[in-house]
């Protein structure tokens, strides 16, 4: 059977509920406390049977990593407009059922862009001065001062694999070291600085004395660097890799270090991680020379949980405030300025044959002249945005929401 239609929704701004679990950063409460919203916190996170309870009188839940917003949960959700996943991953979440339920839900998946790159330059360093395996050697009282196989980056080539947002911030960074920047990618990349587009991997590969992996998990990036890559790396570069566990085949990498060819790596990423931090951790690289490991902290900084503070509940509010959608993981994208003295209709609806008809039917029957109005839709639902004249707007918005087809419907004053 299809959702029933929820009843319309409009409020004002002081009674919109927003619950944020799990500590989130409080620079999320600048924004949604700037708008009056009430907000409650929650330390933890919630099992099951209390967030049922705690989440049927939010209209915005914030989560981070161990919340799960299962399908039950969001069922009892009656007035749920958003869920902002304080995070990068949204797999905590039921999408697809959030999307059936017309609920958006947003996360931040640029907001530690920066720290990774960092990290990255960091570890080009580290790495060509063999720094954490002097440093160990002198924690344990062995003064080994050797220059040999000790390099300045100046001058050398990086190699970047997947041009994208962090893949970007290196490139830039790295040309403040001196260093030659090559890039790989896919899909057409306008290059930064004097960054420079290689049309292959195997060129790139050939031609860096470092390779850093900037690339997403997809088909196509599992087991991307195996024994042949690095065999085509050149004689004692080096290999970074913070972007997803399966992009390199470890044991592969793990002989290559062994056997000397390559002279270093940087790993943060693992085809499988510890779920949690009293877990063991065990991997072909533990123990190897110059080989540093970090356990996927590569955007985990305080400046990052910020901006996931911010970005997110920038979201929220404008979902809230004018419907927006842009950035939401499960749900067709809208940004639509609202036109000035209108009032503003927002439906989600099953995306089936005859609703475009039906609401249009609506709004001209009851002559009401549309100043503006955009639709998306997926494959499940559609959301419509209409700007209409003030004077007709709620006879319109009750009909709307009363389609057998409409999931959600609000006003905006
Ligand atoms: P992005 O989506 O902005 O960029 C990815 C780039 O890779 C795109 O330009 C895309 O065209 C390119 N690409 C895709 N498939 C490719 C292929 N087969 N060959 C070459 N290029 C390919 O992603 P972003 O934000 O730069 O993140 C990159 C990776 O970093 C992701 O895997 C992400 O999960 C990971 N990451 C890791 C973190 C950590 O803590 N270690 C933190 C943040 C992101």
């Amino acid at each position: 059977m299809p959702p029933q239609p929820l009843p319309p929704t409009s409020f004002p701004k002081g009674e919109i509920k927003i619950l944020l679990l799990e500590n989130i950063h409080v620079s999320a409460n600048e924004l949604l406390d700037a708008e009056g919203f009430q907000v409650e916190r929650v330390s933890g996170s919630l099992p099951e049977d209390q967030l049922v309870e705690r989440i049927r009188d939010a209209h915005v839940i914030g989560i981070r990593s161990k919340t799960r917003l299962t399908p039950r949960v969001l069922d009892e959700a009656r007035r749920l407009l958003a869920v902002g996943c304080f995070c990068i991953g949204t797999n905590q979440v039921a999408l697809t059922h959030a999307n059936g339920l017309g609920i958006p839900v947003f996360n931040a998946p640029f907001s530690n862009t920066r720290s990774v790159a960092e990290l990255m330059l960091a570890e080009i360093v580290v790495l060509s001065r063999q720094l954490f395996d002097r440093s160990r050697e002198v924690h344990e009282g062995t003064w080994k001062k050797l220059a040999v196989g000790a390099h300045e980056v100046r001058g050398k080539t990086l190699g970047i694999v997947g041009y994208g947002h962090i893949g970007r911030q290196v490139g830039v960074l790295a040309e403040f070291f001196g260093l030659r920047v090559l890039f790989y990618d896919i899909a057409a990349r306008l290059p930064m600085g004097n960054n420079r587009a290689v049309p292959s991997l195997d060129e790139l590969l050939a031609e860096s004395d470092y390779v850093t992996l900037h690339v997403p998990e997809t088909p196509q990036t599992a087991g991307m660097i195996g024994a042949a890559e690095l065999a085509r790396m050149k004689a004692g570069a080096m290999l970074l890799n913070a972007s997803r566990g399966t992009v390199v085949d470890l044991d592969a990498l793990a002989a290559s270090l062994r056997d000397g060819h390559l002279a270093g790596a940087a790993v943060d990423v693992y085809p499988e991680e510890p779920v949690s931090n009293s877990d063991g951790f065990r991997s072909p690289l533990r123990g190897l020379a110059n080989v540093v490991l970090t356990p996927h902290i590569g955007g985990s900084t305080e400046e990052a949980q910020e901006a996931i503070g911010r970005e997110v509940s920038a979201s929220l509010v404008k979902l809230v405030n004018s419907g927006a959608t842009t950035g939401a993981v499960n749900f067709p994208e809208i940004e639509l300025p609202q036109a000035p003295g209108t009032h503003r209709i927002l439906n989600v609806h099953r995306n089936v044959p005859g609703v475009m008809r039906d609401i249009t039917r609506i709004i001209s029957d009851k002559d009401a002249n549309i100043h503006a109005q955009m639709l998306a839709t997926d494959p499940d639902i559609g959301y419509l945005i209409v700007d209409l004249d003030r004077a007709v707007s709620h006879e319109v918005k009750d009909a709307i929401s009363a389609l057998s087809t409409s999931i959600r419907t609000r006003i905006l004053y």
